[in-house]
């Protein structure tokens, strides 16, 4: 029987590349994926455990599914991904409408479980015995399709004092750089022009620097990025690798985290801030229009005021082109969990409001730079795209189909975004 299967994605690039892949697998069984969650035979939350509001989000969500399980009782309801490691029996005792629990590195057996196996059960048996070749049962790339993730590893080995990845995707494996690249290949031919490299500490993988030099060669890809680079192990080199790849794109996610080296330290960040500036600056003065963009965790345990103000000042130096921040989350079984919160929910709240005006005013004297000039931007199907930089571009003019490129005369600078006028 062919199954139409409705998959959401919570979490980060990671678990939406996971998502894509587990299309794929379900593909290769005759399955089709749909939009609408009501039609579906098989209903797949793929979930993150990153900070508690992200599981919470998640469980509500599930929780609402009990209404289509009463309605048709055959469908499947799965949860997937790092919650479903996290918690694994849990979510079934709580939520007794859920058919299967599979971690991130099980998740791929679904179609199996589904198909030829019980049908219901909660695996999340140790994901490190894997062999990594297995996440990878082949590409498919849909008709509208212009760009993609490519993972080329799984896992951390970090163990930042905060974080919960290292427990529920487990420690590092590394794809084959020649598996990498041949699956490039495969994308270009297919029509793919634009990949991203994809890893929690995507360079620490010991053959990074090569794998950049031949993805940017692959024919036909035109943009390759990479995510999320790990301060500790961003280097010179690899930036001038960026510089001279016209292919690679001049885009630098970086996360700092906090600008306190008190508070990195107890983050086990290993890396100081005056390490983190010279990799920055050295970016800033040699690929001027390159984009770098950052995390931060504000009311980290023992986060001063002056802690605070040191992360500011970073800000203030550096001037993010983009920052994602967050409040700190305590998680179960990380280091920083037995760490006493001496931040309130009150000074998290001020903190991060303070934090975010400092970032956005820095993102918009970044995108200042573009007003007056000509970007490609790869339009995604609307009047809108994204530049090399990541930049997304407002454009007027004629409609451009997803994945061409389009050249814009860049008019006005938002915190966010870029507007302009499509002149080509
Ligand atoms: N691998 C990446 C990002 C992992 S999670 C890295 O090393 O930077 C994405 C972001 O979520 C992190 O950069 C961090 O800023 C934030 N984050 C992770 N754990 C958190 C927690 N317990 N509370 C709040 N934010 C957290
Ligand atoms: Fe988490 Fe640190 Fe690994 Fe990033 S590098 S996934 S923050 S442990
Ligand atoms: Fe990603 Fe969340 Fe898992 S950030 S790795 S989906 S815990």
């Amino acid at each position: 029987m062919k199954k139409s299967v409705y998959i959401k994605t919570f979490g980060c690039q990671m678990n939406k590349s996971d998502s894509k892949r587990l299309e794929e697998s379900f593909a290769a069984y005759g399955g089709s994926v749909i939009s609408d969650e009501s039609d579906a035979d098989v209903v797949i939350y793929n979930t993150c455990s990153v900070r508690e509001h992200a599981e919470n989000k998640a469980l509500s969500h599930i929780g609402r599914l009990k209404f289509l399980k009463d309605k048709k009782p055959s469908i499947k309801i799965c949860v997937v991904g790092c919650m479903a490691q996290r918690m694994g029996e849990e979510i079934k005792k709580r939520l007794p409408h859920v058919d299967v629990v599979a971690g991130p590195s099980l998740m791929f057996e679904l179609p199996g479980i589904l198909y030829d196996g019980a049908g219901s059960g909660v695996f999340t048996d140790d994901p490190e015995n894997r062999d990594y070749k297995e996440f990878f049962p082949g590409v498919i790339a849909g008709e509208s399709e212009f760009a993609r993730y490519v993972p080329i590893m799984r896992g951390c080995d970090n163990f930042c004092s905060y974080c919960i990845v290292p427990y529920v995707r487990g420690r590092e494996k590394y794809r084959k750089k020649e598996d990498i690249i041949a699956e490039c290949r495969v994308l270009g031919g297919k029509g793919i022009k634009e990949i991203t490299l994809l890893g929690q500490a995507v360079n620490s993988h010991p053959e990074f620097k090569e794998i950049l030099k031949e993805a940017a060669v692959v024919k036909r890809l035109k943009r390759v990025r990479f995510l999320t680079s790990y301060p500790g192990k961003m280097d010179r080199e690899t930036i001038d690798i960026v510089r001279e790849n016209e292919t690679l794109c001049n885009m630098f996610h970086i996360p700092l985290q906090s600008g306190s080296d008190k508070i990195l330290k107890k983050m086990k960040r290993r890396y100081t801030l005056s390490k983190y500036l010279d990799s920055a600056l050295y970016i800033r003065a040699t690929i001027p229009f390159a984009s770098i963009s950052t995390d931060f965790i504000v009311g980290f345990p023992g986060e001063t005021e002056s802690d605070f103000e040191k992360t500011i000042d970073a800000v203030k130096k550096i001037k993010f082109d983009q920052s994602y921040t967050f409040k700190y989350s305590s998680r179960p079984g990380t280091k920083a969990a037995g760490y006493e919160e001496t931040v309130t929910e009150e000074e998290k709240q001020d903190r991060l409001k303070k934090l975010n005006e400092m970032c956005n005013a820095a993102s918009l004297e970044r995108n200042r730079l573009f007003e007056g000039r000509e970007e490609t931007v790869f339009s995604d199907g609307e009047n809108s795209g994204r530049t090399g930089e990541n930049k997304i571009v407002h454009f007027k003019g004629s409609r451009a189909a997803a994945g061409e490129e389009v050249r814009v005369r860049i008019e006005k600078a938002l915190p966010h975004s870029l507007k302009g006028e499509r002149i080509n």
